[in-house]
């Protein structure tokens, strides 16, 4: 064996990938494809350069949803044979294709069907310009399959580069060097030269604009959204510093975002190159950046050192969430981290309760085999996966842990990790057979047990104190108009609306939203978080914003809860299903999963 062979033999099994990279793995992707809105397909080619490790007969992509018109190999592209294997519920189908034990290019030429769950294509109506149509692809977990016929593994890294052939009037950008600029004849090539992961393959098509942060940032966007996103986001290379000085260079050259119509069913994702990110973050007061702190802090955990599996994931997560509240202590200071800590642990806390208490999805190591990643995806990873970081920090202090986290990327830089590589690099370097400081760290109760272990240190806010404070004096008795809430930032106003009690009454609810004017927020936070109450307690004066939030905004992190509480009672179910059947449209397949499943 080589040691590459050895590599991938000795890598855990993705349960969720068809591929079998020990025996021929693909290493580059020349993608050539066109982009057609009439008929809402992506058809064309994708070459790979392969390596034939096992020097076998055969090489194995994941597909789903896509028709294989016929698979060539060589230079010369001599037509060869191949088979689908049967559907396997949301990992879709093997595609098996024959080679030679010297085969170094296998070229798939295939179109993409109405079940590419990664694509959204979406009609003028549903942009900001309302002139062009707009195509959004998110390939995590594993719907990059669904638009590329591939190894859909994160345990596996291409570099790729593309020719992508959109209407005249667009642009098309990718997670790759991209165009800035549209051209004449609607032909636009990528490049992308640091391997990725397939989850990580991005294309968007639109009526798209670019305009600078500083020299190596910037901003696409549709005409009508762009000067808001400037401004929103005008800090992004302050990040981008921050970070840097934290664990290192930044080893993907630009760092740019991309604004998406409201129907992207996430905050963001963190495409190499080009983060992709929801609208609902544009908040006029720069209040909601964190978001971007934590996709440019994927540049470094995820994308250089990735989970291998998706029961890694809090790999990506935990790690992501530590370094986007390092960026914002280091940008806006530490009582700012602190308020983000703190509404994370509520998450945290909804999350375990929902789960229960001996899930074993809530334990940081996952076991997913036989289900859909994006169903054992939760909020653990991310903050579970967060807080015992920190309890590593405060064990061994915050020079010593970042000295530790540097190493760390720099050892796994551009390879995929999983949780007992990382946990034998935190014994051998930080641990070092020290048993009080094991005991501290406690490794057994964080990734293997379920729920919080004994002993977990509870964040604190102090900006939060004065929130409780206020709402304190309101309850007993205090006119809301009177409340010092002058300095207040989303995220006290967040926490603030979550505090309130489950039962309110009518006059409550208009004292509350005429002082404040929550049911005509600008904020998206503010938004969801205050329906939740005004549908417990039916405040109907606030239907019609929830209506219109509800047909708008396609973000799961906002849809699920406000249908869940909407289907708490039989009267508002009708009224979930009312508003679903005319929202639906607008929402991507991500969404439509989870609501599809929740209001059966
Ligand atoms: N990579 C995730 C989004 C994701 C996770 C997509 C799993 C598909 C499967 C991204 O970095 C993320 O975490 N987004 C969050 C925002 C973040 C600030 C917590 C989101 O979209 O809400
Ligand atoms: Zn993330």
């Amino acid at each position: 064996m080589t040691t590459q062979q050895q590599d991938m033999a000795q890598a855990p099994a993705d349960v969720h990938s068809f591929a079998k990279p020990a025996e021929a793995v693909a290493r580059h992707l020349d993608l050539d494809i066109a982009v057609n809105f009439d008929k809402k397909t992506i058809s064309g080619k994708a070459t790979y350069q392969i390596e034939n490790l096992a020097k076998g007969n055969r090489i194995v992509f994941d597909t789903r949803g896509l028709n294989i018109e016929q698979v060539y190999l060589g230079e010369e592209q001599t037509p060869t044979t191949f088979r689908l294997g049967d559907e396997a519920k949301f990992l879709g189908r093997p595609l098996e294709v024959d080679i030679k034990p010297d085969t170094r290019l296998v070229t798939i030429q295939y179109n993409t069907t109405a079940n590419a769950d990664a694509l959204q294509w979406l009609s003028p109506q549903q942009t900001a310009g309302k002139k062009h149509p707009f195509l959004f692809t998110q390939s995590q977990a594993i719907l990059a399959r669904t638009w590329i016929p591939i190894q859909d593994s994160p345990g596996i890294r291409i570099t790729y580069s593309a020719k992508v052939k959109v209407p005249k009037e667009l642009l098309a950008v990718m997670s790759a060097e991209n165009p800035m600029q549209k051209n004449s004849t609607g032909e636009y090539t990528f490049e992308m030269r640091q391997a990725i992961p397939s989850y990580l393959m991005a294309l968007s098509v639109g009526d798209l604009v670019f305009k600078p942060i500083g020299q190596q940032t910037g901003i696409y966007a549709e005409p009508a959204t762009i000067d808001a996103a400037v401004y929103e986001f005008a800090e992004m290379d302050k990040m981008l510093v921050a970070a840097e000085k934290l664990y290192g260079k930044y080893r993907w050259d630009r760092y740019d975002l991309l604004v998406l119509p409201p129907s992207f069913p996430f905050g963001g994702m963190e495409n190499p190159r080009l983060t992709f990110v929801t609208p609902t973050v544009l908040a006029k007061d720069r209040s909601l950046t964190s978001l971007i702190a934590h996709e440019l802090a994927h540049s470094w955990s995820g994308n250089l050192v990735t989970n291998g599996t998706w029961d890694d994931f809090w790999l990506n997560e935990g790690f992501t969430v530590y370094f986007e509240r390092r960026i914002m202590e280091e940008l806006y200071g530490k009582e700012y981290a602190d308020m983000l800590n703190v509404l994370g642990f509520q998450d945290l806390q909804n999350t375990l309760e929902e789960l229960g208490p001996d899930s074993e999805d809530t334990r940081l190591k996952l076991d997913l085999e036989g289900r859909d990643p994006d169903e054992g995806l939760t909020d653990i990873a991310y903050e579970k996966g967060n807080f015992f970081l920190q309890n590593i920090e405060r064990a061994v202090g915050r020079e010593c842990f970042d000295q530790f986290v540097n190493k760390y990327f720099q050892t796994f830089a551009f390879q995929s990790t999983n949780t007992d590589l990382f946990l034998d690099f935190l014994r051998s370097e930080l641990i070092k057979g020290d048993e009080k400081l094991a005991e501290q760290i406690n490794i057994e109760g964080w990734v293997y047990s379920p729920g919080l272990p004994v002993g977990f240190q509870k964040p604190t806010s102090s900006r939060f104190a004065q929130v409780e404070q206020a709402y304190t004096s309101w309850k007993s008795g205090k006119p809301a108009a009177q409340l010092n809430t002058k300095e207040w930032s989303s995220h006290e106003w967040l926490h603030f609306i979550r505090m309130l009690p489950e039962q309110m009454s009518e006059q409550q609810l208009a004292e509350l939203d005429k002082a404040f004017g929550f049911t005509n927020s600008g904020n998206s936070e503010v938004l969801a978080a205050w329906f939740i109450h005004t549908i417990r307690n039916n405040y109907t004066t606030a239907d019609q914003a929830l209506e219109t939030f509800l047909t708008n905004v396609g973000r799961r992190k906002f849809l699920v809860p406000i249908y869940k509480a909407l289907a708490a009672t039989p009267e508002g179910k009708k009224k979930a299903l009312a508003i679903y059947a005319k929202a639906k449209p607008n929402y991507h397949a991500v969404s439509t999963s989870t609501l599809d499943a929740m209001l059966k």
